[in-house]
């Protein structure tokens, strides 16, 4: 039987994927040992794979159907021809931006929670890079609520918050978006803070981006307090992995069970990304999924 080569990156979560070509048809025992490791390691990384926009599409869609990208602030898919397709990149083309984020840095975040159904996974795939910067970085959500001070715990269990649809994770405000002056107005999806993952159905953190978030039911100040606590605590580096690009790598991630930011990088240097998305459904309560 064939078989892959998962190696960890990190203690907390990530893996090295070898031993398959994600141009060619993936044997379903094949694609059932990829699935396994996702599950454990929460981000797969697969070096070497030089996949066409087809190509990108087709491995995605092995895992469900897919999530078209959330607005951005140009009102228009990047890729006419593949709008499933996002693209990331600093990139302008007669002073028009071919894709989202620019070379700031991507604060902390899960990809899209604004909306009720937040994509279950998402895949970038490297296409142009800086010689240096630029690296993506991955927190394990699990470990940060099972490492969390009982006590902090005890603070949000049963609570929700408010996950603001108005700027993307580079602090670019969505077209149509207005700015936000009070966090309990912000548009967006309501999340249960402690998620069941709808796979393994463990419990995990689900913070969206500290960005006009707001804890539902509390005071203001108490919410910012509260929320500064478990940022600090769910961006400690015990739970996260960095990932140094190199061209054609191609990194699978579960956008339930980790939060993701980026470093910025050179203005002058081109980094181009493609990324595709799994669609979600609405995430539940760790203490209703468990009750239920
Ligand atoms: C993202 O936040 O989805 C992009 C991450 C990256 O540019 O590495």
């Amino acid at each position: 039987m064939p078989t892959i080569t998962v190696t960890p990156i990190e203690s907390a979560l990530g893996a090295d994927v070898s031993g398959v070509d994600l141009r060619a048809p993936i044997a379903p025992e094949v694609f059932a040992q990829i699935r396994q490791a996702w599950s454990q390691h929460l981000v797969l990384r697969f070096r070497g794979q030089r996949l066409s926009d087809p190509e990108l599409l087709a491995f995605s869609r092995l895992f469900g159907e897919l999530d078209p990208p959330g607005p951005n602030p140009y009102g228009k898919p990047f890729l006419a021809e593949f709008p499933e397709i996002n693209v990331i990149s600093n990139v302008k083309v007669d002073g028009q931006p071919i894709g989202n984020l620019g070379d700031g840095e991507a604060i902390w975040h899960n990809d899209m929670t604004y909306i009720e159904t937040p994509p279950r996974g998402a895949m970038l795939h490297a296409l142009s890079l800086p010689v240096s910067g630029g690296d993506t970085y991955w927190a394990n959500m699990y470990l940060a609520y099972e490492r969390m001070p009982a006590r902090l715990r005890e603070r949000i269990a049963g609570r929700s918050a408010i996950h603001d649809a108005t700027y993307n994770s580079a602090g670019i405000m969505r077209k149509g978006m207005k700015p936000v002056t009070d966090p309990r107005q912000a548009p967006g999806a309501h999340h249960p803070l402690v998620i069941a993952h709808p796979e393994s159905g463990r419990p995990a953190l689900f913070l969206g981006r500290r960005r006009n978030s707001y804890i539902v039911g509390l005071e203001l100040q108490e919410s910012e307090d509260l929320l500064n606590e478990l940022w600090e605590h769910a961006s400690r580096p015990e739970f996260a992995m960095r990932q140094v690009w190199q061209l054609h790598d191609l990194v699978l991630w579960d956008n339930l069970a980790t939060l993701h930011r980026r470093d910025s990088f050179d203005p002058d240097a081109e980094r181009i990304m493609h990324r595709t998305q799994i669609k979600g459904s609405r995430v539940k309560a760790h203490d209703v999924a468990v009750a239920a």
